[in-house]
């Protein structure tokens, strides 16, 4: 339980949480943290709390640096359960002289913890908070992840404080990015964005070039989740300035659930199609591959080819819930395409095609529908969808490269 020291008199102080694999919907194999920061100055301040059930962990750590009754300022960055869960415990034991917090996150947690008496103290963006030998200032960042969110900046050791953002699910002994695998680290952080934030790339967007304008010098960048960005925090900035902006990485998806193996058939000839093109491909059969880690390949993904067959005039569930959950996060700038075999009605198709068309695919093909089995007539028409989807990613490479 020993805190972890960023810069002089900076600490982590939070928790590890190694058994979660659920985050409401986003599968979390590798655990994650609750990230916790305090700053030892005149105004002892604590960066943000964990979630329920981890209250002592932070209690403890904060223990090993200084009695908690000496912190004076606890700043919420965020509001969501993950990370104020433990604040009424720590609220009682600290008896903080101010919450610090956004105009929404004040809102936010009265609605949430339905204390009227707590000390808030709602900061205006860009407001600067003398701790003493320190200084904080607060960077309204609505929607990433709540309409409460907030990051806060320590200006002398140039800390970014940066809530949801920047952050991954990963458990792990370690607190730096140079410290654990960097494939690893990558993949989570990218995963994270995937199911976390790309309904929000607009506003990540405008939030990178907000933060470039501001030229603030970085030499770390501490989420509330995962690793702390310290030997190069560029490379997450890097990331997401690609990801906010939906760039394609000319790579095509075959995403299907089969009932009978009819569906999965025709999904082996569409790749053979892509093949035949030079497509780089994978097929992500639903009942084995987590909607959460099928989106992590969605975010950079150039084409998105959907395969269900006809369950009693619609899709089968696992279909119908990814493209619920896929478009609630939005992905944008893709090419479409769907097929599936049916018996008699034959919906799925049409479905997949109308759910597309409303998060703005590009549609390159009708759709491809066979009745029962397909014979080897339906499975060239299938190559030739593979063939059409990889000509489209070819003219959109070519079209990016004269642009
Ligand atoms: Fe980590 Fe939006 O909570």
């Amino acid at each position: 339980m020993r805190p972890v020291e960023l810069s002089k008199n900076v600490y982590w102080v939070g928790a590890v949480d190694w058994l979660t694999r659920d985050f409401h919907g986003y599968s979390t194999e590798r655990g994650t943290t609750y990230n916790a920061y305090l700053i030892i100055d005149e105004k002892v301040t604590l960066i943000d709390t964990v979630k329920s059930g981890c209250g002592q962990e932070l209690m403890h750590r904060i223990r090993n640096v200084i009695d908690p009754k000496k912190i004076d300022y606890l700043v919420v960055n965020h509001v969501e359960m993950d990370h104020s869960g433990s604040l009424p415990q720590v609220v009682r034991e600290i008896q903080p002289e101010r919450i610090i917090c956004s105009k929404m996150g004040q809102k936010a947690l009265l609605q949430h913890f339905h204390q009227p008496d707590w000390p808030y103290h709602a900061v205006a963006p860009g407001e600067e908070l003398r701790l003493g030998e320190k200084t904080l200032s607060f960077l309204e960042t609505r929607m990433l992840h709540w309409p409460d969110s907030m990051f806060s900046y320590l200006k002398e050791d140039q800390i970014l404080f940066s809530s949801d953002a920047f952050g991954e699910h990963l458990a792990s002994s370690e607190r730096f990015d140079d410290e654990v695998n960097q494939d690893v680290l990558m993949h989570e952080a990218t995963k994270y964005y995937a199911n976390i934030l790309t309904l929000y790339s607009p506003i990540v967007k405008k939030l990178i070039a907000q933060v470039e304008n501001m030229h603030l010098p970085l030499k770390m960048i501490a989420p509330d989740h995962g690793i702390i960005w310290r030997k190069n925090p560029g490379k997450i900035i890097e990331a997401y300035s690609r990801w906010c902006v939906n760039e394609s990485n000319g790579k095509a998806l075959i995403i299907y659930d089969s009932m009978w193996h009819s569906t999965e058939m025709m999904a082996k000839s569409i790749a053979g199609g892509l093949q035949d093109k030079g497509i780089s491909y994978k097929l992500l059969n639903l009942q084995v591959n987590h909607h959460s880690e099928v989106m992590c390949d969605v975010l950079e993904a150039g084409a998105v080819i959907l395969g269900c067959p006809t369950l009693n005039n619609g899709l089968l569930p696992r279909m119908a819930g990814f493209l619920m959950y896929m478009r609630g996060l939005r992905p944008t700038n893709k090419i479409g395409a769907a097929f599936g075999s049916y018996g008699w009605s034959g919906e799925a198709v049409k479905l997949m095609n109308t759910a597309m068309s409303e998060m703005n695919f590009r549609l390159v093909h009708p759709g491809l529908r066979v009745q029962y089995v397909p014979e080897h007539g339906h499975l060239q028409e299938c190559v030739e969808l593979g063939h059409t989807v990889g000509q489209a990613l070819l003219d959109a490479k070519a079209g990016d490269k004269a642009a």
